[in-house]
């Protein structure tokens, strides 16, 4: 007899259904698994043996062939081990066998019995919604499932012992509750940072349109302290984006507790990590730093420290939006819409460029720092701003700074500017300027007449490659949406050219 038990693979952020069929026939004693197995599936099979003997199952002496199919597909992780278990109970008669059939089931199992969390549960209760089956997952991702939908049937169980008991209906279990990591209550603000104008409005526009922008300056000018605040003046997620976003924290494993949240993802990796921690993959297929600041933020401090092919790997994601990783034999893709936020000193000492200071060791010293960044990483940072050293007048009794409160309802009316924009035009209502494309940029930027004039004169003079007229329009856009005014003037861009501007002498010194 065959039992039938379904569940999913993970293929990016998608859950593809797999149906783990299992076979007890006479035969050589012990479990084989296969349907291209990776190595913690393969494992599966003592974990289910000592679960269902802790469970007080014994296995038969006979022969049980698992089959995970589709065959072809590639099946990863160890949240097949509660199907194959099940599949297993099915077959024992220890669980009716039709019960089973409108679920999908997923789950690890420890040696005693019990359930232990896996990642990947929203998006496979999503999926099993859609096909209007319900689910079967550990205790602890039962918050996160019940997100998928008000009325599907969701168990969340501890232990099989509990699935047994609820399905025979001694002991049923209640259905879980979607849990919301509440915001965190006083997130850092704008307002403790003394001077810093140019950077903080630089912060102000990036936050608005979704820019990238690198900030150059001596150590302790406040660049770190900058880029955490960033946090403070971004509006929350919309409720799309927070299923989208907490899709990717899932299969990252990343949930904790299977609370969701709809604060903006803010990741700052160490300049230590690795191109797979940075844009995915790995042993496992897994979302990188890139995946989990989707919506939300990149923040890269200490820019030139990361390695060079590091950087480079970003180049792909920041122009697509998404990162492409290569397996063996498939490709595997995950959303990566983030803004890059990076700041660096000017030179590896630090102190390049200001006023009095001859670094020891030599005019190279800035040169070769920079150059670690390539020029093209840098052709798609819209905004450089350079933070000087806080003034001895701006510290010690320093104008009142504006709160963060304040700048994020310019940044909320300039984003619903732009969500209404490209509604219009049936873009989803969560583009920004930033992510708009270059065709569509030339219609939404209308520049008047003087506008045109010095878009015309600064392309002549400083050479514009066609990205940077582009990423100028969209950062001249923002401007605009800032001001909410509907066309684009010539202050506007003005003012996207000086961003620009502030990198091109820093690739010049390069
Ligand atoms: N503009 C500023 N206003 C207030 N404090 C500042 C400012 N800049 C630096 N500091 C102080 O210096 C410390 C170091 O700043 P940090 O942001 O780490 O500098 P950087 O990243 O530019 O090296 C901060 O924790 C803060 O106490
Ligand atoms: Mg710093």
């Amino acid at each position: 007899m065959v039992s039938r038990v379904k569940t999913v693979a993970f293929h990016g952020i998608e859950a593809v259904p797999v149906d783990v069929q299992v076979m007890v026939a006479p035969g050589k004693v012990g479990i084989q698994i296969v349907g291209l197995p990776d190595k913690a599936v393969a494992e599966s099979r003592e974990r289910v043996q000592a679960a269902l003997h802790a469970s007080g199952l014994s296995m038969p002496p006979k022969k049980v062939t698992v089959n995970l199919a589709p065959a072809d597909l590639p099946k990863e992780g160890s949240h097949y081990d509660l199907p194959i278990a099940l599949g297993l109970m099915v077959a024992l008669g220890a669980v009716p066998s039709d019960t089973l059939a409108g679920y999908c089931v997923l789950g690890e199992l420890s040696l005693d019995g019990m359930i232990t969390p896996v990642a990947g549960v929203l998006p496979a209760a999503m999926r099993a919604n859609t096909l209007e089956m319900g689910l079967i997952c550990p205790a602890k991702c039962g918050p996160e499932a019940a997100w998928a939908s008000a009325d599907m049937p969701i168990v969340a169980a501890r232990s099989l012992i509990q699935i047994a008991n609820h399905f025979r209906g001694t002991q049923v279990i209640a259905r879980p509750e979607p849990a919301i990591r509440s915001a965190p209550a006083n997130l850092a603000d704008l307002a403790e940072i003394k001077g810093q104008i140019v950077a903080k409005r630089a912060l102000e526009i990036s936050a608005a349109g979704g820019h990238n922008l690198l900030m150059v300056g001596p150590p302790g000018s406040g660049k770190s302290m900058l880029a955490q605040r960033l946090a403070s003046i971004l509006p929350p997620l919309a409720p799309r984006e927070l299923l989208e976003v907490s899709m990717i924290a899932s299969i990252a494993g990343e949930l904790s507790g299977g609370k969701l949240s709809d604060r903006r993802p803010f990741r700052s990796p160490h300049h230590s990590a690795s191109m797979a921690a940075m844009v995915g993959g790995g042993l496992r297929a897994r979302p990188g730093e890139v995946s989990l600041a989707h919506r939300g933020v990149l923040f890269l401090d200490e820019l030139p420290e990361f390695s060079p092919i590091v950087l480079d790997s970003l180049r792909q994601p920041l122009e697509g939006g998404e990162s492409v990783i290569a397996r063996a034999n498939h490709r595997v893709t995950y959303p990566a819409k983030f803004q890059l936020i990076a700041a660096m000193n000017p030179c590896r000492c630090g102190m390049a460029g200001e006023p009095g200071y001859r670094c020891p060791r030599g005019a190279r010293c800035a040169g070769e720092y920079q150059s670690r960044i390539s020029g093209p990483l840098l052709d798609r940072i819209d905004l450089r701003v350079e933070v000087p050293a806080v003034t001895a007048s701006d510290l010690i009794r320093p104008a009142p700074a504006e709160a963060s409160a304040a700048v994020l309802a310019r940044v909320v009316a300039a984003r619903s500017r732009q969500a209404d924009r490209f509604a219009a035009l049936g873009l989803p209502a969560e583009t920004l300027n930033a992510h708009c494309a270059a065709s569509m940029i030339e219609t939404v930027a209308s520049v008047d007449r003087p506008g045109t004039q010095l878009l015309h004169d600064a392309a002549e003079q400083m050479k514009f490659s066609a990205r940077a007229y582009h990423r100028i329009l969209k950062v001249a856009r923002t401007l605009a949406d800032l001001d909410q005014a509907d066309s684009v003037q010539r202050v506007h861009l003005a003012e996207a050219i000086s961003y620009r501007i502030a990198g091109e002498r820093l690739a010049a010194a390069a």
